[in-house]
């Protein structure tokens, strides 16, 4: 299944709309039930309207009525070996819907092999609701 997350992540890539950075990214989001919600990031003239794959692939699958996930996949961005890790502003993003044990995986685009993180690992001490219960 992982393989298949990763490849889907590759695949989303195609979709980014990057003219300004050229930096293409694509993300593939894994529900607990086995469903896949992909994302690109999107850029903006405007630069900060911008999103990340991340958070496109999140909001798409929030949006039709997820909220359980267990895997995420980012390949980018600049046709490299070497996979692009979550920004931080993603990071918390997913902190919203996820376990810190959500798996990352970090794909490169080039090869299609991955690195496994996990969410806690990249934001350690996340700040969530329970913060603002005090
Ligand atoms: N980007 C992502 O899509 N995901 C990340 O985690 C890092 C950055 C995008 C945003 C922007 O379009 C481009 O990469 C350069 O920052």
């Amino acid at each position: 299944m992982y393989k298949k997350l990763a490849l889907a992540a590759v695949g989303a890539r195609e979709s980014a709309y990057a003219p300004y950075s050229s930096f293409k990214v694509g993300a593939a989001l894994l529900t607990e039930n086995g469903k896949i919600f992909t994302g690109c990031n999107i850029e903006n003239a405007a630069f900060s309207p911008t999103v990340c794959a991340e958070r496109v692939a999140l909001f798409k699958a929030v949006s039709e009525g997820e909220r359980r996930f267990s895997a995420i996949a980012i390949a980018g961005g600049g046709d490299s070996v070497v996979a692009t890790a979550p920004c931080g502003v993603c990071r918390q993003a997913l902190t919203e819907f996820c376990a810190p044990s959500l798996k990352v995986l970090l794909v490169s685009d080039r090869t299609g092999a991955y690195k496994e993180t996990s969410l806690g690992e990249l934001l350690p001490s996340a700040f969530n609701e329970t913060d603002l219960r005090g």
